[in-house]
Order: C-alpha cells, then structure tokens, then sequence
C-alpha cells in the first residue's frame, strides 16, 4: 500500500519529537498503521533551523495553509499552538477533507464545540490524545476502555509544569521563578506560562476530559480556576509538616445538580498515590460505576512523551482511513444529536 502522507503545522518541542518518533521507529509503526507513514510538508518559523533536523526530504513553508491546502496531504498535525492561526488552519484542513491530528488544550477548550461539529459534518476525525496528560493515554482510556461505565468522578494532576515547581520548590528548596526556567528550559511550559501557574492549562485539558466523561459540550469558560502563583514555600513546607503535599488538582464530579467542574491547589495526605507524583509526571484517576476507581500515571509533558501521544494518534487514523476510506466513524466522543445538558455547577 502507498504511505499515507502527512503534513506537519510546527516542528518545535512537540512537531520536533514526532519527527524523531516517526523516523525512529518507522518500521514498526508502518507495520501497526498498516502503511508507511511519511512526513510529505512542515511549517515553520524559522526554515533553516527545520531543514537541520528534517532535511531536504520534506518540502519546508512559512505558509501554514500550503500545508493544508497541499493535495496530496491525507492528515494534518497542528503543533504550532495558539487559538487564531491555529484554529484557522484546523478549519481549513477540515474543509479540505483532510484528518486532523492535534496536540492544542488550548485551542480545543475555546473552539473544541465548533471543530468537532465541523469535522462531523465533513466526515473526518480530529483526534487529541496529546493534548491531555501528555504521553498518558488518557483519552484512549475514557473513550473505549471505559466506555462501558457512568463515569461519576475524574480528578488529577494534569499539568506537568507546576506539578515540577511544587516537587522542586518542596524537595530541593528552591524558589518558584528558577524552578519555572527550568521548567520552560525542558520544554513543558506553554509558551505563555502563565497559562501553566495560574491553572488555565489544567483547565483547558479538565474541560476536554469533562466533555469525554460526561458527553457534554467542551465549557472551559464555566470551570472554577485557581493557579499556585499565590503559594510560597512556608505554604508547602506547613503542609508537609502536618501531613500533607500541595497539588494542583484538576477535578469534576457529577453531582445531584449538575457537574463541578474545578482546578485549585489541593491538600492531598501523603499516604495518597496522588500525592508521591512528582516532577512532571501527571496521574489521572477515573471513577466509573461499573470499574470502580482507575489510575493512570506517566510523563504528562516534554517531547518525545507528547509525540508518543501524537505518533498514537496518527496511527490510529492511518489504520480507520485505511480500512474504511468511504464510510469513516468520526474518532471522538462527540455526538451532536445526544448531548448532556446536565449543566456545569457555580462553585
Ligand atoms: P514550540 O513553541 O516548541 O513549537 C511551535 C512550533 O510551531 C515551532 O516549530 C514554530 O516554528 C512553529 N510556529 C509557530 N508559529 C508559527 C507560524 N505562524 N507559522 C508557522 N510555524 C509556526 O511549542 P510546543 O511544541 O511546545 O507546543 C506545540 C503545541 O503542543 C501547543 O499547542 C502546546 O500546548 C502543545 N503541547 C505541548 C506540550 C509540551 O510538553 N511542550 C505537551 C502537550 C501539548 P519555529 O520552530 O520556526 O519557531
Ligand atoms: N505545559 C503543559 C504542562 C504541557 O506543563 O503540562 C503538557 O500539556
């Protein structure tokens, strides 16, 4: 069978680690995906920086919508960040009949209910794994290995960048602004980190889980947010003295009335699993009616984990492309007509 061919938005932390994962382990992947997956166009920024990791194999732009608009181009992966370029560039490659693959909390908690919609009425699939706990496979999770449940609670450590800065500033003591350039130096900051420390990124990818949960609509802007900027190192070092770690959580529950839906710093007691993640990783746990509690616990940001999330991804859609090109089974929990209006809970 002839590669599917795939068009790169961004070759940066994450764009840069799927490159490595896809020409690392070519061969394995193709014989998963069933195809070779071949990398045909990249946009970028800077063109020579990018022509030093990928080469002269792949046709380099600054034009996103070359990419997009590329014909022979079968799925498009959107790493370049941000809401407006990005979002229009998704649309785009929707209206072209491309899939979509994409790493984007951000842009998926703003404008998830409109894309989603879209690549329904196209008949394409956007898939998302990375976007969430980065390379936990926690979408995968809540979609089809618990698809059998009501789910009644998720709660987590979703965001790697503060999760590190809490760990640092507790175990070795140092302060909040050298343990954040240490953070953005490994790559897990968002290029504007105050959507890390003020809880926004946590929120962006709760709200995404939420709407898997519960099969509600994408409603970042009712979610209860608080970040860690306002913790100091005697916050942290009390909490230990009486028992407890300070985590960022992310949580929501449905309740008789509606859904919580909330990220604030959380006293957690030690003896808590929740509690002993530290320095990036990321631990979900899932409660459905059937299975009871689950946990799911990995490397929730950096490069090479993110692109596992995104390499996933991509042979997923290669393998239902693939198989069933004229009759695609949209790859999301997202169903238009059976909606939960349950609503969201002030808190
Ligand atoms: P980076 O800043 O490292 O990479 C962004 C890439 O997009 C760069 O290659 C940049 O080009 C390119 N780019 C930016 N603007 C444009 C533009 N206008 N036209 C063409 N190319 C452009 O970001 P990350 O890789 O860290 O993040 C990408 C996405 O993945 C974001 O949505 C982020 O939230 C998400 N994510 C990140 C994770 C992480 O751990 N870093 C984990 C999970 C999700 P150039 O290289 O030339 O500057
Ligand atoms: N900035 C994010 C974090 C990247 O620190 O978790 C992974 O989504």
């Amino acid at each position: 069978m002839s590669p599917i061919k795939v068009g790169l938005l961004g070759l940066g932390v994450v764009g840069g680690g799927t490159w490595k994962v896809l020409t690392r382990n070519a061969e394995e992947i193709a014989r998963r995906a069933g195809r070779h997956i071949e990398v045909t166009a990249a946009a970028v920024r800077d063109l020579d920086k990018a022509k030093r990791l990928v080469g002269d194999s792949v046709m380099l732009t600054q034009d996103g919508f070359d990419v997009v608009r590329h014909p022979d181009i079968d799925i498009v992966v959107e790493l370049i960040g941000g809401d407006t370029l990005a979002r229009d560039l998704i649309m785009e490659a929707i209206a072209q009949g491309k899939h979509v693959v994409t790493a984007n909390k951000a842009l998926l908690a703003k404008h998830g209910n409109e894309i989603f919609a879209a690549a329904h009425a196209q008949g394409v699939m956007v898939t998302f794994e990375a976007a969430v706990a980065g390379g936990i496979p926690i979408i995968k999770a809540i979609r089809e290995g618990l698809t059998a449940n009501r789910i009644q609670w998720l709660a987590g450590i979703i965001n790697g960048t503060t999760n590190f800065i809490l760990s640092e500033m507790r175990s070795q003591g140092l302060p909040f602004d050298q343990v954040l350039a240490e953070a953005q130096r490994l790559g897990y900051a968002e290029a504007d980190p105050t959507f890390d420390i003020e809880g926004v990124d946590a929120a962006h990818k709760l709200t995404l889980l939420a709407s898997l949960a519960f099969g509600i609509p994408v409603q970042f802007d009712k979610a209860h947010i608080e970040g860690i900027s306002q913790l100091a190192a005697e916050d942290i070092a009390h909490a230990e003295r009486l028992g407890y770690r300070i985590k960022l959580l992310g949580i929501t529950r449905r309740c008789d009335k509606g859904i919580e839906l909330r990220v604030h710093p959380t006293l957690v007691p030690m003896s808590c699993l929740l509690a002993n993640v530290e320095g990036a990783m990321n631990a979900v746990l899932v409660s459905g009616d059937v299975v009871g509690p689950t946990m799911y616990y990995g490397q929730g940001a950096g490069e090479l984990p993110t692109a596992s999330a995104v390499v996933a991804d991509l042979i997923d859609v290669t393998r239902l492309e693939s198989a069933d090109p004229g009759h695609r089974v949209p790859h999301l929990a997202f169903q238009p007509d059976a909606m939960d209006d349950t609503p969201i809970l002030p808190v």
